[in-house]
């Protein structure tokens, strides 16, 4: 295992589950920790418990990677000292309903396409230029098994993550004569604040995606993500496609009782 100590990373939509459980990881072997989303509340209580967990250093930023003149600015405007990002975790996404495509509301698309697919683009953009130019750099971004198999009335979700997965294959080859990698870290279900967003806060519909079943946890992501980081430096892994024991694809589980 590479030591990661002391290297910078920057998590996007580290204000809940995966990303959050990322920086703790990353905290974990010493890195310094640039967290961003749209909510700086949670953010500002993860500060502490980055710190705790033994990252060196911290910068929280509100950041809606919707919006790219935001991104831009807000890439271009860090501390000097935080400037030289090691490794991105593009992992700020959604999902929105459940539904027909020919009867879903377009509003739905827009958030997931400008999240899912236009803002891992610009944050990509804003960030790896600079790796390039400093000959060191890891990407690493949040795919899902619904880029595999197109699950029934998430046809949009699925193709934004197919787009994720297009896109991670894309720049690896772009990247090619220089040491940036890329990776793409594709999970089945995981049991975070994901699918309360996607029934818009409707607690119960969300719970019962996770009933009688084990769904991953995020830290179970984490972990694949800070190893996939931790290879040596000539080494890229490309995909790694993760489920629950309870989970076979995007769309067979097993669930007891
Ligand atoms: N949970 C699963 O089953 C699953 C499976 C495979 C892949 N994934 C992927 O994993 C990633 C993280 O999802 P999660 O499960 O951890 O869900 P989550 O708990 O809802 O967290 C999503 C994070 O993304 C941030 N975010 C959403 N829109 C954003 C925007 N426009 N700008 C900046 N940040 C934004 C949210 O922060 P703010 O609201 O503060 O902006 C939040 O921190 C997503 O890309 C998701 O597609 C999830």
């Amino acid at each position: 295992m590479a030591s990661l100590k002391g290297k910078i990373v920057l998590v996007t939509g580290a204000s809940s589950g995966i990303g959050r459980s990322t920086a703790i990881a990353f905290a974990q072997e010493g890195c310094r920790l640039l967290v961003c989303g749209r909510r700086l509340d949670p953010l500002g209580e993860l500060r502490q418990t980055l710190v705790s967990a033994g990252a060196p250093a911290v910068h929280t930023f509100q950041l809606d990677v919707q919006n790219r003149a935001e991104v831009e600015a807000a890439i271009a405007s860090l501390p000097a000292e935080w400037s030289e990002i090691d490794v991105l975790v593009n992992n700020a996404g959604l999902s929105r309903g459940l539904a027909k495509l020919y009867e879903d509301d377009p509003q739905n698309w827009e958030e997931m396409i400008d999240t899912n697919v236009k803002g891992l683009l610009y944050v990509t953009r804003s960030v790896v230029p600079g790796m390039v130019a400093r000959a060191r750099g890891h990407v690493i971004n949040l795919g899902s098994t619904a880029a595999y198999i197109t699950y029934a009335n998430g046809v949009v979700y699925c193709a934004s993550k197919a787009a994720e997965k297009s896109i991670s294959e894309g720049l690896k080859i772009d990247l090619m004569g220089t040491p940036v990698r890329v990776t793409s870290v594709d999970a089945g279900m995981v049991e975070t604040n994901f699918s309360n967003v996607r029934f818009r806060g409707d607690e119960e519909r969300a719970a019962k995606v996770y009933q009688n079943i084990t769904p991953l946890q995020p830290e179970d992501v984490a972990d694949a993500i800070v190893w996939a980081a931790s290879r040596p430096a000539h080494v890229n892994i490309h995909t790694v496609v993760m489920t629950t024991i309870d989970q076979a694809n995007s769309m067979v589980f097993h669930r007891r009782g």
